[in-house]
């Protein structure tokens, strides 16, 4: 409690404080301002020491006995903290640490879809609701930009959005798909996995699916979908479908049953619907995928959405045709593909139909109906010119 008895307010916004380890903290003196800890299950900032309080080493102890290394100070309470640490070895490591340990504050939709998600008591309709309004405003953002360059931001903005739903599900599958999630972001090589896992989580919502155990699995299944790739020759993986010769497709089918034996000996905890997910990644509607060739409705939906995320990050990231393509163009590329047929190739036409509708915001149909309107008219002109020939 501040002056009278009022609670002071704790920001909320995490790039207004720095951490520091535990280690650095000197014992036996009076703190000059408030510390603090930050609570991943509550979502929150919360005071750990209050402005006064002398720090001991049995309590110390006994946070680093429960896990606890780190703690938060609020840059505007910097001087005051450095005055406290007198050493300069420590203002070194403190000011070091505050750096590299500084996080990024909660994206707006991921605090929103992870606390409708986690809400106690609330009618699950309107938490599937509220999750897939919110997951279906981010899937038609995703598809605004007009060029690759603009995607990056938007993919990246959409990638921190799913991040944080994973981090707020608190679920051991979610912690270990979020551990994972931080490696792959740092390895450029798996940001396919990433984008597949963001697309596929965000697709299951935007449908309603909101069990945290599902978008767990769908998370590992999307980072983990092609770490088969690394048992190929590296030329027959990093080739583009369209380029492959007979043989080194054949090659190239066999990263899915690499991927599954690999994620069956990763981690204990991966369940067998993540392996059937990797496993189903590349069927196809019409019996004509791989490895199995299930047709149709033989494989789950979920794993229908998961292959519709894999192949829209393949077509956008060039690995389809040579070139990459923002998302709004590869959803036309791939809707073109599918008007090709007489019955659909790829996808359940309900399933792939439904997220068509979540893009097709204004704007775009406001261009595809002024394109249809001028290829009518352009056609008109030609056959009126044939006629009056
Ligand atoms: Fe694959
Ligand atoms: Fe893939």
């Amino acid at each position: 409690m501040d002056k009278a008895g009022v609670i002071p307010k704790v920001s909320q916004r995490l790039d207004e404080y720095f951490s520091a380890s535990l280690d650095a903290l000197p014992m036996e003196k009076v703190l000059p301002c408030p510390i603090f800890q930050y609570s991943s299950r509550l979502r929150r900032m919360i005071v750990w020491k209050s402005k006064g309080c002398v720090l001991g080493g049995e309590f110390l102890a006994l946070f680093r006995d429960r896990g606890v290394y780190r703690f938060w100070v609020r840059k505007s309470d910097l001087e005051a903290f450095q005055m406290y640490f007198q050493a300069e070895r420590h203002l070194e490591e403190l000011e070091l640490s505050g750096e590299q340990k500084q996080v990024r504050p909660y994206t707006e939709s991921g605090d929103k879809i992870a606390s409708l998600l986690l809400a106690d008591g609330v009618d699950p309709r309107y938490k599937k609701g509220g999750a897939a309004s919110e997951a279906r405003k981010i899937v038609e953002q995703l598809t605004c930009p007009n060029s690759v360059e603009e995607q990056k931001p938007v993919t990246a903005k959409a990638r921190e959005v799913v991040q944080d739903v994973l981090q707020g599900l608190n679920c051991e599958v979610a912690t270990l798909a979020s551990e994972i999630w931080k490696i792959a972001e740092l390895e450029p090589e798996l940001g396919h996995g990433v984008n597949v896992a963001t697309y596929t989580v965000l697709f299951a919502l935007a449908f309603g699916r909101i069990d945290p155990a599902l978008l767990s699995d769908l998370a590992l299944a999307g980072l983990l979908h092609d770490i088969g790739m690394s048992q190929i020759p590296y030329e027959t993986a990093s080739t583009s479908w369209m380029e492959h010769t007979p043989e080194s497709r054949e090659e190239y089918v066999h990263h899915v049953d690499f991927s599954v034996s690999l994620i069956r000996h990763l981690d204990p905890r991966i369940s067998e619907r993540v392996l059937r997910l990797v496993q189903q990644h590349h069927e196809k509607f019409d019996g004509t995928g791989y490895p199995q060739k299930l047709k149709g409705f033989k494989f789950e939906s979920v794993a229908q959405i998961l292959g519709m995320a894999d192949l829209l990050d393949t077509v956008a990231s060039g690995h389809w045709d040579g070139s990459a393509h923002p998302l709004r163009e590869t959803f036309e590329i791939l809707e073109r593909l599918e008007k090709l047929r007489t019955f659909p190739e790829f996808f359940n036409p309900e399933i792939f139909e439904a997220v068509l509708k979540w893009i097709h915001h204004p704007d775009f149909l406001d261009a595809k109906k002024a394109a249809e309107k001028m290829i009518k008219q352009e056609t008109a002109k030609l056959v009126k010119g044939v006629e009056t020939r």
